[in-house]
């Protein structure tokens, strides 16, 4: 499946592809990715990544919430070369990961790694993103800080997404904040996924 789905990435295929090498060697070497994530690396984890890019403003400032390998910040910056792109990662063996694969890529002008929990972060940025990290209400707990005005959360999702919407209902309400699921189709594959994107 080498071929097509790196052309998806335009300009990027030579880094995307760079990166599922990453992937499946150091990534697995390193415990980040299990064994046998190995066969499914474009389609469960990159392309699922960049499922959402249409949510994502022009020349957004975006941080990924529990970056782990780099999923979904790593394939959106290499999509998207006008965003700027930091790596939000508590662990720090992800970060070193992170930071090698960020520097081989020669994507270090635009993306930044930084080690630390969300809820602790200190910046704020125009997109907040994440995936696979912990139920919304949770995540909106450390997330919506993150949020500079006029910006939003977009966290992937797959089919829990409006059930986890309905379940920060409160939260949003008592903020005076909108949450709606967005059906996302994986490029490529064709398979759905879903986003909720939360702002004013
Ligand atoms: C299941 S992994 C998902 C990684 C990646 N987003 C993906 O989709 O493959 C969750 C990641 O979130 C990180 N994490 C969990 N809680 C965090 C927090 N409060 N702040 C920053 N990172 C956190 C973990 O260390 C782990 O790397």
């Amino acid at each position: 499946m080498a071929g097509a789905p790196a052309s998806f990435f335009g300009d990027g295929a030579s880094a995307i592809s760079s990166y599922v090498d990453i992937l499946a060697s150091r990534g697995i070497d390193w415990g980040l990715i299990g064994p046998r994530e190995g066969e499914r690396l474009w389609e469960r984890h990159v392309l699922n990544s960049v499922a959402g890019a249409g949510l994502l403003p022009e020349g957004a400032s975006v941080v990924d919430v529990g970056s782990g390998a780099g999923l979904p910040g790593l394939p959106l910056a290499i999509l998207r070369p006008d965003l700027r792109v930091t790596l939000l990662e508590s662990l720090l063996r992800r970060v070193s990961f992170l930071e090698l694969a960020v520097e081989e890529l020669g994507l270090a002008d635009r993306v930044s790694v930084v080690r630390g929990r969300a809820e602790e972060h200190r910046a704020q940025y125009d997109v907040v993103t994440s995936r696979a990290v912990a139920p919304l209400p949770r995540l909106l707990g450390w997330c919506l800080p993150l949020v500079a005005p006029g910006g939003r959360v977009v966290a992937l999702k797959g089919s829990t997404a409006g059930a986890e919407l309905e379940d920060a209902r409160g939260l949003l309400r008592r903020k005076g904040l909108v949450g709606e699921v967005h059906r996302l189709v994986v490029p490529v594959s064709g398979e759905e996924t879903f986003a909720v994107v939360v702002g004013r």
